[in-house]
């Protein structure tokens, strides 16, 4: 992984403030007890300048996890939109991938959050492939379940459920794969560490239900309605782990991921180990809306007056 590359500029609740200077204490409650939630959101570079995908989508999540978990941020989503911009534009870095986050910071240390000031953050950066892997991924099945429903809630993006994640990554990671896939509690197929899974199985589309402790993808979301729209019969069910293996194509989604082709899942072949036609079918129509080749129909985009450079590959 490459490191991060600092840019000019942090928004920091209202202002933006030198990229050196957005530091936290190491009393905060965030770094106790976890409780922090964020966003991941990609700027593309389209044919007619900067766009970012999806971004009201994305800051309506961060205003779910914040309702989650009673935090009150005290912006609506046009204000966080318009915060995104901003700093972006300030930046100018695109195409890049863009970080707000929101945490109980420094006051009180105890695990009730009292009157800790809730801190909200935006920072942008350089950034560019995540899953390895062109011609398909070779992944695991993962020993570590992602969160039981009613211990961390998988719909709420917080900090927490990443040290979940990190299990399986590194574990995936050790064991030669570059990526894992979690089960839930109950057996069934939940999601990789960082992305949502989909599988064709005879001409249907399927992706674990949000019951099966998955985060509710905007990328996700975008693949149902492109398939939807293309005529493809989509399911949203419980998928038992077996089903990946006689699946005809398997495929990652994630902001990050994009649409990730899987080759292999425990060292068995997806078919015959090629991204097949339905995942390139989805994944040209995913990239060329977000990149501005192809019409955005559904307003996903959210232009912003930055120079766009070629895609950097991190
Ligand atoms: C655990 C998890 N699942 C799924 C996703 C994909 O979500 P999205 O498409 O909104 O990026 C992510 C991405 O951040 C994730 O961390």
């Amino acid at each position: 992984m490459a490191a991060l590359q600092s840019t000019k500029y942090i928004w920091h609740n209202g202002k933006l403030i030198p990229w050196d200077q957005a530091q936290v204490h190491v009393m905060s409650h965030v770094l106790h007890y976890g409780s922090s939630i964020f966003e991941g959101i990609r700027c593309y570079k389209t044919e007619q300048g900067a766009a970012i995908f999806r971004l009201v989508d994305h800051m309506q999540r961060l205003l779910d996890s914040a309702k989650i978990y009673r935090m009150d941020l005290n912006y609506t989503v046009d204000q966080l939109v318009a915060a995104v911009v901003e700093t972006v534009e300030a930046n100018e870095v695109a195409p890049c991938y863009i970080r707000p986050i929101a945490f109980r910071g420094y006051g009180e240390l105890g695990v009730h959050p009292g009157n800790n000031p809730i801190e909200l953050y935006i920072g942008n950066f350089p950034w560019g492939k995540y899953v390895h892997g062109d011609a398909g991924a070779d992944v695991c099945i993962s020993s570590w379940s992602r969160m039981a429903p009613n211990t961390l809630p998988a719909l709420a993006k917080a900090g927490a459920n990443y040290m979940n994640s990190q299990l399986i990554r590194m574990e995936a990671g050790i064991n030669g794969y570059s990526e894992g896939i979690a089960l839930d509690v109950n057996g069934y197929v939940s999601e990789g560490s960082g992305e949502n899974l989909f599988v064709v199985h005879r001409g249907q589309l399927l992706t674990s239900s949000l019951g099966s402790s998955v985060l509710a993808g905007i990328t996700r979301a975008s693949i149902l309605t492109l398939a939807r729209d293309m005529g493809i019969s989509v399911v949203e069910q419980t998928i038992p782990r077996e089903l990946l293996y006689i699946a005809d194509e398997v495929f990652f989604s994630g902001t990050a991921a994009e649409v990730t082709p899987i080759r292999s899942i425990d060292r068995i072949p997806i078919q015959d180990g090629q991204p097949g036609p339905i995942t390139r079918q989805l994944a040209a129509e995913y990239l060329g809306i977000a990149t501005g080749k192809r019409p955005d129909r559904f307003n996903w985009l959210t232009p912003v007056k930055v120079p766009a450079a070629e895609a950097v590959t991190a």
